[in-house]
């Protein structure tokens, strides 16, 4: 199978391409223009200690470009590809609502890009969108909720949130919105030109190989706390609640999909989390991370973020139906390979 992947240096897109690679015969590209850092303002390197460690597996090619460079893109798919991961993105809230043209450009005008160059180039790809939970916006946290000691619950008892839900009239921050175009685009590509589309709205990844920033990545910036005595703030009460998925059981979901091919990718829409059983508030993996690191963690608290949910569980059937999946590594061993992760590479975090 020869897949493009990008984002490729990313959390999702590196352990995707890794995964891929592994299986026998496959050729797999990876693009990424390394600007993480720079999304979030830190001199710091990220992204780019994946992209070297990348460079280890002999059937993955590596490309440093921008998914807005028709000519990179032209190259990448050059003589047609089996399928197309799109990882690549400005993945904060915080930032699209401090520069929202470049929170547009890279996800909704790049999405776009990408897709016409599948189009044009290799219109038999499957192509796999990284979309978000996001799109749902507050309707997704309006439902009636209970406050407990440490987290919020939906009062109704439900499962989580499924693809119904309805993603108009409502807040979403640009994030949301630049996503939630892209997510259209992506849907439309697989209806009006045929391509095999799939929309992956995808909760909380975590994962070793995370570059967590305040902004983005919460659980991975709260793990490097954790070892570096490093005080956090919590906006909000801290008992919001997000079901997390480590990234290789989101990998899986990757493969089992385009190996489906057709019959789940027709412009098909899937919510993707670690569903209940891996769902958790900010204050229940403090006390996790607390319990590996064997020290509290300080904190602070600010005024809640302009739309955070209080509380966000994908409704997983759905995927489980159609892509047979469920997650397989539960909050505990996911939490613990982070923060051993972490640790063994503690000098890529002060
Ligand atoms: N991590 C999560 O919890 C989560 C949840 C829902 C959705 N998503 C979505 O999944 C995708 C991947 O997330 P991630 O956690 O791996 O983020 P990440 O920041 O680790 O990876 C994204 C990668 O895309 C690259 N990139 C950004 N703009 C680019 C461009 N114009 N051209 C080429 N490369 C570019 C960055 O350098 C980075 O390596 C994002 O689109 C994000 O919106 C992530």
């Amino acid at each position: 199978m020869k897949v493009l992947i990008t984002g490729g240096a990313g959390l999702v897109g590196s352990v995707a391409a890794e995964y891929l690679a592994a299986r026998k015969g496959s050729r797999v590209t990876v693009l990424d223009n390394l600007c993480r850092s720079r999304l979030f303002g830190c001199s710091r390197r990220s992204v780019e200690f994946n992209w070297e460690y990348l460079r280890r597996f002999p059937n993955v090619r590596r490309i440093q470009a921008d998914i807005r460079d028709r000519d990179a893109l032209r190259l990448a798919l050059r003589g047609g590809v089996d399928a197309v991961i799109h990882a690549a993105g400005q993945p904060g809230v915080p930032s699209s609502i401090r520069m929202p043209e470049e929170d547009f450009s890279l996800n909704a005008s790049g999405t776009l890009s990408l897709l016409e160059a599948v189009r044009k180039h290799s219109p038999r790809a499957g192509f796999i969108l990284c979309s978000t939970n996001k799109v749902y916006g507050e309707n997704a946290g309006s439902l009636p909720l209970r406050r407990l000691a440490r987290k919020y619950v939906y009062a109704d008892g439900r499962k989580g949130i499924a693809e119904s839900m309805p993603v108009d009239n409502t807040g979403h921050t640009p994030y949301g919105v630049s996503k939630l175009c892209a997510d259209l685009y992506a849907q439309e590509y697989g209806r009006i030109y045929g391509i095999k589309t799939a929309v992956f709205r995808m909760s909380c990844i975590y994962g070793a190989r995370q570059f967590g920033f305040e902004e983005q990545g919460w659980v991975a910036w709260f793990t490097a706390a954790a070892l570096l005595g490093r005080e956090i703030t919590i906006y909000g009460d801290g008992r919001q609640v997000r079901d997390l998925l480590y990234v290789s059981d989101l990998a899986r979901a990757f493969d089992n999909c385009l190996r489906k091919g057709k019959t789940c990718m027709r412009g098909e829409v899937y919510n993707i989390g670690g569903g209940r059983e891996n769902s958790f508030s900010l204050l229940q993996v403090l006390l996790k991370l607390e319990t590996l690191s064997g020290k509290r963690i300080k904190r602070r608290f600010a005024p809640w973020r302009r739309s955070d949910q209080k509380i966000y569980i994908s409704d997983t059937s759905k995927a489980a139906r159609m892509l047979e999946w469920k997650p397989r590594v539960g909050v505990d061993e996911g939490l613990d390979r982070l923060f051993r992760w972490t640790r063994e590479n503690i000098g890529l975090f002060r």
